[in-house]
């Protein structure tokens, strides 16, 4: 590609909340530098053309109130807020208040520390860190559903090219939607401090072509690889503590305080964004996990180096 891409540009947006919201902001900008303009302009003049000048012997007049100045002056702050409070409304309304179409994609977001757990209840889809989508356009318009829940404390689900910021709280269900008009990958990010992790709980939105997310939902939907060459693996990490926190379908593993590792290696990157998930760090990853993201909750498994092999290996085929 040869333009530079703006992964996470709030300037740019390519999802209909976020263009509503860019719209509105620039509005408001733009009365704001006005006023700013008319201030300083008015108060530069004044400084100016009223200085302490050598000839001024006495004071100048002085005026005890003018009704014109002060209705002015009271009146006009009076409508710029009003006109900001309507064009407020009138955007937040059109962002909050839509109403999911029956065949909408439904997606249920689910905030840890630190990654976001991503399930799809109709497609029964499991997965982590990377929220894929089918893009809209005018013939077919496509918008997805967000449902966000979190499972420890607050978090906040952002993708500024997408829609805004949404707080994802504990015990309690908040609701948005996006409706990408172009396919592509944007960066999301939480934006709320959530602990010594925060900043690298980092999420990915591929946004698809309508067959590409076709191809998608099936291969996830797959049960996952299952390879007599990483039996040993396999067997192994059924026998240890693995299978207490993460799920594999299919298997002994079905643990839901980590990411479901069904297909685990379709994923970008791994620790929530912290790394590529390449073999090489995987392999670190499964050594020290506190190494590449100190502070996680995923503990070291102590495995001698030939068990590590055998489990990377079998974690490797979950494709
Ligand atoms: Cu989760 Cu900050």
């Amino acid at each position: 590609m040869d333009r530079p891409v703006h992964l996470t540009n709030i300037f740019d947006p390519v999802s209909t909340p976020a263009q509503a919201i860019l719209e509105l902001s620039w509005l408001v900008l733009w009365i704001c530098a006005g006023i700013f303009v008319i201030v300083v302009g008015l108060l530069t003049y004044i400084l100016i053309r009223f200085r302490r000048r050598r000839i001024d012997t006495e004071e100048p007049p002085q005026v005890y109130g003018s009704n014109q100045i002060e209705l002015a002056w009271t009146v006009l702050p009076v409508l710029t807020v009003v006109v900001l409070f309507l064009v407020t409304t009138r955007t937040i309304r059109a962002v909050q208040n839509v109403v999911p179409s029956p065949d909408a994609l439904q997606v249920t977001i689910v905030g840890h520390q630190w990654w976001w757990e991503i399930r799809y209840p109709t497609q029964g889809i499991v997965t982590a860190n990377e929220l894929h989508v089918p893009v809209s356009d005018r013939a077919r318009p496509q918008a997805t559903f967000l449902r966000l829940e979190s499972v420890d404390v607050v978090h906040s689900f952002w993708v500024p090219r997408l829609a805004g910021k949404i707080d994802v709280v504990p015990n309690r269900t908040n609701t948005m939607w996006i409706e990408p008009f172009e396919a592509g990958l944007y960066l999301g990010q939480c934006a709320e401090y959530c602990g010594t992790q925060h900043a690298n709980m980092l999420l990915r939105v591929v946004v698809h072509t309508r067959d590409d997310f076709e191809r998608w939902v099936a291969t996830q939907q797959q049960p996952p690889v299952r390879d007599p060459a990483v039996q040993a693996g396999r067997d192994l990490f059924q026998a240890i503590a693995c299978v207490n926190c993460h799920t594999v379908r299919e298997t002994l593993a079905s643990g839901t305080f980590g990411p479901d590792l069904s297909h685990l290696m379709s994923r970008a990157t791994l620790g929530a964004g912290v790394v590529d998930n390449t073999l090489p760090n995987l392999r670190a990853w499964m050594q020290n996990p506190q190494h590449l993201k100190p502070g996680n909750l995923m503990p070291d498994m102590k495995l001698t180096p030939q068990e590590m092999e055998h489990i990377v290996a079998y974690l490797a085929t979950l494709k």
